[in-house]
Formats: C-alpha cells, sequence, structure tokens
C-alpha cells in the first residue's frame, strides 16, 4: 500500500511508500541508473531508478520519458541531507498520465531572457519563477496580515476611474462609448481616501495602470499596489507606519521563504537591516548633499554611470541618484520634504517651509529605487480646490473627492507601495518583470 503526498510533504513519509503525481524536469543517468527530477508544483525531488529494483517495462518507460511529461510514480521516500527537501525517492513504479505533442520549448540550456519571457506560459514551471512567485504569494499573506493587526481593513478602490491622481502624462484613457473621460486608475488612493473617512483606517491591494513609456527596469504598465489611508493621521505617523510594514514583510519572507531564497543565491545580509527597522529619514534637501559628496568623491555604485550630474535644489531624484541614496545607507532609506512643486496636487504643504511638502519617498537598498511613495493630505477644502485648479485638473471630476473636505475633514495620511519593486528587491532579481507572473510592459503583451 502506498500514500499519496505531494512532493512538499515528502519529508513526513520517510521510510514509506508513497505515490506522487509530477511531471518530469529533467534526467540523466545510463546503463543500470536513471536520475528523474521531479516537480508537482509544490516543490522538487530526485527518483532514482535502479534497473534492478524495477520491472523491465518500468525501467524502459523512464528512459524514453521526455521533458515536462506527466507521471505518477510510486517509491521509497530516503532521507538524504544533501536533496532538496532534504529526501530522496526510491522509484517502485511509474505510469505515464499523457503523452506530450512535441518537444517541450524550453530545454535545460540557456536561454535569452526574451525567449523565456516569450515562453512565461511555461516558463513558470521552472525553480527560478518558481521561487520569486512563492516569494510574492509569501509577501501578499504578509500585506494582509499586517494591516489587519493593525487594525485596518481592505477597501476595494475602482480600477476604472473619473480621475487622473499622479500627473496627466501616464494615463490610459479608456473609450466610454462617447461619455465623460474615464482612465484605468493609476493609484486607489483617492477612493482609499473616502474610505478612510468611513472607517478610519483602510488599505487598497489591486492593480494599478500607468502608460510608461521609457524601457526601464523598474517600471511596468501593469503593477499591484498597496495603498493604506489613515483618518486622523499626520506625516510623522505615516513614515512609521511605512517603517512597521516594510520590517514586517522582510522578516516574514526571511521567515516563511528559506528555500526560495536559497534557489534564488539571494545574500540574506544584505536583508537584515530591512528586518530589523530603524530606517534612516532624511529630508529632500539633505539627501542632495549626500548625492554631490558621492559625485565629487568619485564613491558611485557600479550600476551608476561616471557622468552624474548633481541635483539641483527643485529637481526630482533620477534613477541613479536613489541608487546612489540606497547604496549609502544598509537598508531602506526615507527621503522626506520634497518640493511641492514636483509632487501630486493632494500634498499637505510643511506649515514651516511650504516651499516643500509632507511627504516622503522610501527607496530600497542595493538600487532598486523607490518602493513607497506617501504623504499628508490637504484636508482644507479651499486651499485643495485651489490647488486642483492650478494643476489645471477638471473640477467637475473631482467634485466628490472635494466633497470630503467639505464635511467632517481633518489631518490624513497614506502611502502606495509598489509590490513588484519590493519583489525584486527582496528576491534580489535584476528586473521588475520577473516580479509578477505576465508582465506588461512597452515591448511585452503577451503570453
Ligand atoms: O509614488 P507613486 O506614484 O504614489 C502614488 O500613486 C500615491 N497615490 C500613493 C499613495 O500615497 N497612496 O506610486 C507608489 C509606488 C511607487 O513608490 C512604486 O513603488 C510603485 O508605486 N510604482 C510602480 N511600480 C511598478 N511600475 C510602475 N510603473 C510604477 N509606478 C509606481
Ligand atoms: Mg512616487
Amino acid at each position: 500500500m502506498s500514500v499519496h503526498s505531494s512532493i512538499h510533504d515528502l519529508a513526513q513519509h520517510v521510510g514509506q511508500t508513497v505515490t506522487v503525481h509530477a511531471w518530469l524536469q529533467d534526467k540523466s543517468g545510463k546503463g543500470k541508473i536513471q536520475f528523474l527530477k521531479l516537480r508537482d508544483g509544490s516543490g522538487f525531488v530526485q527518483a532514482t531508478v535502479f534497473k534492478t529494483d524495477v520491472p523491465e517495462t518500468v525501467f524502459e518507460q523512464a528512459r524514453r520519458l521526455t521533458q515536462e511529461q506527466a507521471v505518477t510514480v510510486t517509491g521509497e521516500v530516503r532521507a538524504d541531507e544533501r536533496a532538496p527537501g532534504g529526501v530522496e525517492l526510491s522509484l517502485r513504479d511509474l505510469t505515464v498520465i499523457s503523452e506530450n505533442h512535441g518537444e517541450y520549448p524550453i530545454t535545460p540550456k540557456e536561454h535569452g531572457i526574451e525567449f523565456l519571457m516569450d515562453h512565461r506560459h511555461v516558463w513558470l514551471r521552472h525553480r527560478r519563477p518558481w521561487a520569486i512567485m512563492r516569494v510574492r504569494d509569501s509577501v501578499q499573506r504578509a500585506v494582509v496580515d499586517f494591516f489587519h493587526g493593525e487594525g485596518f481593513i481592505r477597501f476595494d478602490a475602482p480600477f476604472f476611474t473619473p480621475n487622473a491622481a499622479e500627473g496627466t502624462t501616464e494615463l490610459f484613457e479608456i473609450d466610454l462609448f462617447g461619455e465623460d473621460k474615464a482612465y484605468l486608475s493609476q493609484t486607489g488612493q483617492l477612493h482609499a481616501e473616502a474610505g478612510a473617512f468611513a472607517f478610519g483606517k483602510v488599505y487598497t491591494f489591486g492593480p494599478t495602470f500607468r502608460a510608461e513609456k521609457s524601457k526601464t527596469r523598474r517600471h511596468l504598465l501593469e503593477f499591484w499596489m498597496i495603498e493604506p489611508e489613515v483618518v486622523p493621521s499626520n506625516h510623522t505617523e505615516n513614515m512609521a507606519l511605512q517603517e512597521r510594514f516594510v520590517s514586517f514583510l522582510v522578516r516574514r519572507v526571511l521567515d516563511e521563504c528559506q528555500e526560495e531564497l536559497k534557489i534564488l543565491g539571494r545574500d540574506q545580509s544584505k536583508l537584515a537591516g530591512a528586518a530589523e527597522g530603524n530606517y534612516p529619514r532624511v529630508t529632500y534637501t539633505d539627501a542632495l548633499d549626500i548625492i554631490r559628496k558621492h559625485i565629487e568623491d568619485r564613491d558611485l555604485p557600479a550600476n551608476v554611470q561616471e557622468d552624474v550630474q548633481p541635483v539641483e535644489w527643485g529637481d526630482d531624484l533620477g534613477a541613479p541618484h536613489e541608487t546612489i541614496l540606497g547604496h549609502h545607507f544598509d537598508r531602506p532609506v526615507i527621503i522626506e520634504r520634497y518640493p511641492a512643486a514636483i509632487k501630486a496636487f493632494y500634498m499637505q504643504p510643511d506649515p514651516q517651509d511650504p516651499r516643500v511638502a509632507l511627504c516622503d519617498d522610501m527607496i530600497a537598498p542595493e538600487g532598486y529605487g523607490e518602493i513607497i511613495g506617501g504623504s499628508e493630505r490637504i484636508h482644507d477644502y479651499d486651499l485643495l480646490k485651489s490647488r486642483i485648479e492650478h494643476e489645471g485638473l477638471p473640477l467637475e471630476a473631482f467634485e466628490w473627492y472635494l466633497d470630503l473636505r467639505k464635511t467632517g475633514s481633518m489631518p490624513h495620511a497614506g502611502f502606495g507601495m509598489g509590490l513588484e519593486r519590493v519583489i525584486a528587491w527582496i528576491t534580489g532579481i535584476d528586473h521588475i518583470r520577473e516580479a509578477i507572473p505576465f508582465p506588461r510592459m512597452l515591448t511585452r503583451m503577451r503570453p
């Protein structure tokens, strides 16, 4: 008699005979022995087939298996410290579930990234995407647990919206039968603010869309954002919440995803500071000095070009500047109080210095750039109205948003974290496209 088991659970069955449904990843061996590398989605295991242990037909079948063939195998679970998952299977029986049609496109040899992305629908079966997607799942569950633990409720913002909230250049416009303009949402924030006035603490968690026309390692057209919003709150509390949140996520992955991080070869010591907390807070103005000093001293991270220029006060930070800042610290750094003129219309001006906004970006270490953008929101009706007009945004579309300030307005704050940026950073991969199952980019709409 044999029991059914997933590969993940095999370690609980050492010494027993088990049956597993799996796919053949790769195979090696010759003469009297075959090694079958199997996967079933839950994990990976090697099955050893000795010619002397199995009927001739079974050995022949094992020899003829092709890559990604679906099989049912029965075998004895043996502990083996060197094996991934700590176990191996001694194969006793094998049945083929289905014959393959033609050759599986991704052979065990090296392929270029574009080839792999063209075959993303099957590439997902391989170890590296397997590990990254499992980290993604772990982070997604951690997000929900964190906010639940802090007394938030999840609040879903619409994907179709009348509002441009993060600038008009990166908007996807939708044809709504010739009616009023509608866009794919760049952010759930404005609707989350309505939710926060109803529930106090809310967070959105869903896809957002930006018509990014440049190709970078950090930008997707469709990415997932987590946007908490708190009434009442302020800039200082907002930064503290961000730090608690991000350190919680990193701790969870370190706790839950050891196998995945090992597959990815992630240097986990680089995540130690992020897991701990105590993220440095630097004003935009002071950050410019840090950047200037690094440029003057020619103390630049490897992926920053030699001809990088310092930032003039009032200009936004570019990717190389964020990379320099990211390398300056051993954990995420919070850059606060940017010039109001380069930030969104809804940000509360600093009462001490109205040239800057009560906002912040969190920059990840190791060149991963901005993972969070957040701010205190303008709560005064007249000020918000004048900011909307000043930006040339259509008042009609923002009437409902202004309404929130007409009755019971209070200082409040929130932020948005880009899920894929965080996954890319935590897993240590060099491009955001691998942080989502099916990336959508300027040059990639398929599969
Ligand atoms: O800084 P952003 O534009 O902020 C907002 O949208 C605010 N409404 C958030 C809020 O306060 N509720 O975007 C927030 C985060 C960025 O820090 C980045 O991590 C991510 O979203 N992000 C992207 N991720 C992938 N691809 C893109 N094209 C992204 N654009 C922004
Ligand atoms: Mg931003």
